[in-house]
């Protein structure tokens, strides 16, 4: 016999739930039939008063309706959830007439710009471009440019050495010997690259990259170097820059000279940048030692030829007003994306 009240409270929450409108109208609904105070919950709680006789009948049918008041109410919010985020949707259209987002294109890095600038105008000047291995040997890297063993100036280069007898390129010249070994004369080439040295600060990075030049023929002259250079340097700093040459020292060129150029920043009157001198130091260079010339298979007597290398990076943050050397290499957006190609 199905038990007057527990019949009554399920007929009545039966219709409240399947008139519920929304997810709080259901939630007032439980809260009516099941919450602490609920008709139910009272009507469950009041058994043990009740004649033992009825007690296991009315607690069986209320329990029941209790299953079933909670079955009701989860259906009825899975369905009125629906409906509520159909609406939801349905007011927030997306607006067609907004503008899209546009991909951002990317940027070349400025090295790759400069590198690209400092190789195009050695093509244009009939040079061509050679390429040697940055794991190299103690040969072609020290030995053959005239830096036997105890020579002070393998001091100079914080050498990284992966043997004895190998190790990370230290300065794009062993591409020299690598030619000459390979063509009679004349040669006439640039050799970028990267080389690597056992320093880091704010103007030096292990890794960094160099363009090496050579010239040698019959009669090639240091004021070919002179000439050649200056050129150069119009074509990258402007066509008013001054250039100067200081005697130096390298194993493998005799004599040898740096060249700088009036400060970029101050125009020679003297700076930070160029340390009160008005002038940059930017490549060494020199005539290629006989002895170099001999050790590849040319005659000295027969041939001439100047060499000169240079930093890409420190090139770079001249033209770019660039005063740390970590910034090429830390990859930041912000930073890379200033250079375009323009
Ligand atoms: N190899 C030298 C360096 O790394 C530069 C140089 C190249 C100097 C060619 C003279 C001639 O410092």
């Amino acid at each position: 016999m199905a038990d007057k009240r527990t019949a009554e409270i399920l007929k009545g929450a039966r219709a409240e739930i399947a008139r519920a409108e929304s997810s709080a109208d259901l939630e007032q609904v439980r809260v009516k039939y099941l919450g602490r105070q609920g008709i139910l919950t009272r009507l469950l709680r009041s058994l043990p008063a009740l004649p033992a006789a009825e007690r296991p009948e009315i607690g069986r049918q209320a329990n029941l309706a209790k299953a079933e008041i909670e079955t009701l109410l989860a259906g009825r919010l899975a369905d009125v959830k629906a409906a509520e985020r159909h609406r939801d949707l349905a007011a927030r259209r997306p607006d067609l007439t907004l503008p899209g987002r546009r991909p951002t294109g990317g940027t070349l890095h400025p090295l790759t710009l400069v590198l690209d600038e400092i190789v195009e105008i050695f093509l244009g000047l009939g040079f061509a471009v050679a390429e040697g291995p940055e794991v190299e040997s103690d040969f072609y890297n020290f030995e053959a440019l005239n830096i036997p063993k105890d020579h002070p100036a393998r001091d100079m280069q914080d050498t990284f050495y992966l043997s004895e007898d190998t190790l990370l390129r230290t300065h794009t010249s062993p591409v020299q010997i690598r030619t000459m070994k390979a063509q009679p004369p004349p040669v006439r080439i640039i050799c970028p690259g990267k080389v690597y040295r056992r320093d880091a600060d704010i103007t030096h990075s292990p890794m960094f990259h160099q363009v090496e030049g050579l010239a040698v023929d019959r009669n090639i002259s240091m004021g070919d170097l002179k000439g050649t250079l200056e050129l150069f340097a119009r074509e990258l700093f402007g066509p008013a820059t001054e250039i100067r040459f200081r005697p130096s020292f390298f194993p493998f060129t005799e004599p040898s000279a740096e060249m700088d150029v009036r400060c970029v920043a101050c125009g020679g009157e003297g700076c930070r940048l160029c340390k009160q001198s008005g002038w940059l130091e930017i490549l060494g260079s020199g005539m290629v030692h006989p002895r170099v010339l001999q050790m590849v298979g040319y005659d000295p007597e027969e041939v001439t030829g100047w060499a000169f290398g240079m930093g890409v990076e420190r090139i770079a943050m001249l033209k770019y007003g660039i005063d740390d050397i970590r910034l090429f290499f830390d990859n930041d957006l912000r930073f890379l994306s200033q250079f375009s190609a323009s």
